[in-house]
């Protein structure tokens, strides 16, 4: 019997979408599921891609049928079971048999794993993957980690399975241990503001401006068009366009305002709060999704405070400042997320490849965007460089900051929440402000700690007059 080429655990809806893939782009792959019955009826319908497919029935069938030296994939809820999986795995493979967790793990335990697997001589990497369901199936986003020649061992399958950017494959190494898993935590924080951001638009529209959903459908898909242009940008179109079948309502009318997560936002938000690199859109981002979740407290605030926001006079706000902060916000919460990426890979050791991190999200990904293309050239030009600053989004944040002002004024005036766009406003005004408040900051940890200050006439650090006048 002719071995498979790679192996793949977990048929849950990424693995499943990505053991087609797989098998669609010429590569012959087995499957394995921990509920076996998993596996029949995946193959049953994997259609005329069946014949590249090897169900197996046991792990020591899986691993039986893989050409050796292995490559396996391992999709499974990140956390306990990726741990559980590797340990049910290892002693059934060689040293040089690869293990490649591709779910959404936190960076911090890729790390650990991998460091696990050299100590015992073996092979790990960690790939974050992006693009949901149908990425998966057609072309996803693929940000990889772990030991570079282990990456080159099967970095040919995951080229031809990656979505393209004008031919080129969205599949990287990032560089050594978590760098992959890191690098798509930071891509899900985007994600969260991103779409914070979005829902926020919304929100003025909806409550502010009076629209149905069908009307913000058409000004989203309007935008799709523009700088804004993006996969998000486009869903919001999409979903903002649906009819629940039950009611003949807009979906989004029926939907619950209380909105989930896995965890990897706050993942980001943790990493910017342990690095003190400031990631204000995507704190607020992870907030506001907080904040959705007390649905309970909300209503007793608006029986409270009332809740209903005052329909905005139309010659005070226009869709076009609506567009015109959202392309400031979106600026803004990439440009955080890079500079987060770029501190978080120094304080590991790594130097992470911020322009190919940018060409990576350009095509698959959940937050792939026309922006993206730009931003892949200036960070090219120069890594280091907050976003903000390179003079094309330079000029475009001259041009639409006093639209995001507006919109964030208005909004607040009339009670409408709009907190990443105010974060996205804050991070902008303290970021191009050579003077801050925080002398005062300074001088009150003196005074009450001690803790001492710098001047700005002298060297060394000071301790205020206090209690001496
Ligand atoms: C992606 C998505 C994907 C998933 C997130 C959603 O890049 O394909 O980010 O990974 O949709 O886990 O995260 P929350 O459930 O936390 O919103």
């Amino acid at each position: 019997m002719n071995k498979s080429d790679i192996g793949l655990i977990g048929l849950g809806t990424m693995g499943a979408m990505l053991s087609l893939n797989i098998a669609e782009k010429g590569f012959a792959i087995s499957v394995f599921n921990r509920t076996v019955a998993r596996v029949d009826s995946f193959v049953k319908g994997a259609g005329s891609l069946a014949s590249q497919i090897t169900p197996a029935r046991s792990l020591d069938e899986f691993v039986d049928t893989i050409a050796a030296p292995r490559a396996i994939i391992v999709m499974v809820p990140a956390g306990e079971a990726v741990d559980a999986q590797i340990a049910a795995l290892r002693p059934l493979l060689n040293s040089d048999d690869l293990i490649i967790d591709a779910g959404n793990a936190n960076f911090h335990d890729t790390n650990r794993r991998a460091a696990e697997a050299t100590a015992v001589g073996a092979s790990y990497l960690g790939i974050g993957v992006s693009g949901g369901e149908d990425g998966a199936r057609h072309g996803p986003s693929i940000m990889g980690g772990g030991d570079r020649s282990n990456w080159g061992r099967v970095a040919h399958i995951f080229d031809a399975i990656a979505a393209k950017y004008q031919g080129k494959p969205c599949a990287t190494w990032m560089g050594p241990g978590g760098a992959g898993h890191l690098v798509k935590t930071v891509h899900n924080g985007i994600e969260y503001a991103d779409m914070q951001l979005i829902a926020e638009a919304y929100g003025v529209m909806r409550d502010g401006m009076n629209m149905t959903a069908p009307e913000c459908g058409t000004v989203f898909g309007r935008w799709n068009r523009g700088i804004l242009k993006s996969y998000l940008t486009e869903i919001s179109a999409e979903v903002s366009n649906a009819t629940d079948p039950t009611t003949g309502s807009p979906v989004l009318d029926i939907i619950l305002d209380r909105a989930g997560q896995k965890g990897t936002g706050r993942w980001t938000v943790i990493e910017s709060q342990q690095t003190g690199a400031p990631v204000p859109v995507i704190e607020a981002a992870v907030a506001a999704r907080n904040m959705s979740a007390e649905l309970t407290t909300r209503h007793v605030g608006e029986d409270l405070f009332g809740g209903v926001p005052q329909v905005l006079d139309r010659e005070s706000l226009t869709l076009d400042d609506l567009e015109a902060a959202l392309i400031v916000g979106k600026i803004m919460c990439y440009a955080q997320g890079f500079a987060l990426l770029a501190r978080v890979g120094t304080a590991h050791g790594w130097e992470l490849p911020m322009s190919a991190i940018a060409e990576t999200w350009r095509e698959g990904c959940i937050i792939r965007s026309a922006m993206l293309n730009d931003m892949a050239t200036a960070l090219g030009e120069d890594p280091g460089r907050n976003l903000m600053f390179a003079p094309y989004f330079a000029d475009l944040l001259r041009r639409n900051q006093a639209a995001l002002r507006n919109v964030a004024a208005v909004a607040v005036a009339h009670g409408l929440p709009v907190p990443a766009m105010s974060a996205a406003l804050g991070y902008f005004d303290t970021m191009r402000s050579a003077r801050t408040t925080a002398n005062m900051i300074q001088a009150q940890r003196d005074f009450f700690g001690a803790h001492s200050f710098e001047r700005i006439d002298a060297q060394g650090s000071h301790h205020g007059p206090w209690g001496k006048a």
